[in-house]
């Protein structure tokens, strides 16, 4: 599959099926993510996976705001994604890490879909449950949640969610956000 076409075929899905993904799988795409550009390399990003019917699940889900619990703690996988906020050569803050964990993210929902993977990511989180479940280092600060695994069926969704679930969002047009010669002129 080639970029383009991971590109073409991601989205952002709700509906999950309850096809676990193999151990395995899941490595090799956080691995093949890991290959993400960091700003000097730092690699700012630390994972905490939840898999389905282990006990690392209940804990992540619990990451997840009301509406996100909806319909994301079917997904056979839940990632909390955090950022190291100073850089760990010397302690100087590093304001490239929120960015350099959305590099990350890119990387692995792209390369989750050579596998038929999709992922959702989730800024409706709790960060409070999330520090009381787990012990984050004070330096780290939760960036999202996300979900994975493959499609599911969407009429098992709540019905107020079934309509939002499809393949394409709309896009800007490329003159709305890309400029030449100055500020808002199209390029
Ligand atoms: C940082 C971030 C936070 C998001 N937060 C949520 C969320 O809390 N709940 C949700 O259902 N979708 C969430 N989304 C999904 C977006 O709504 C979705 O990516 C966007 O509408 C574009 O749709 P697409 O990914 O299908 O192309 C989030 C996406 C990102 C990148």
């Amino acid at each position: 599959m080639s970029v383009k076409e991971s590109i073409d075929k991601r989205w952002s899905p709700r509906a999950f099926s309850e096809k676990a993904i193999p151990k395995e799988t899941l490595k090799e795409i956080l691995i093949d993510a890991g290959k993400a550009p960091s700003s000097r390399n730092e690699q700012p990003w630390s994972f905490i996976v939840g898999i389905k019917g282990e006990a690392s699940y209940d804990k992540t889900v619990k990451a997840l705001n009301e509406f996100n619990l909806k319909w994301a703690a079917k997904a056979p996988v839940i990632i909390l994604t955090f950022a190291k906020k100073t850089f760990a050569r010397n302690g100087n803050p590093n304001r490239h890490a929120l960015h350099d964990v959305g590099a990350f993210v890119a990387y692995l929902s792209l390369r989750a879909m050579e596998e038929d993977i999709y992922v959702h990511q989730m800024g409706g989180i709790l960060p409070e449950e999330v520090h009381a479940e787990f012990d984050i280092p004070e330096d780290y600060e939760l960036v999202t949640a996300i979900a994975m695994g493959y499609l599911g069926d969407k009429n098992d969704l709540p019905e107020d969610l079934r309509d939002s679930e499809k393949p394409e969002s709309p896009r800007m047009g490329l003159n709305e956000f890309v400029y030449a010669e100055e500020w808002g002129k199209a390029f």
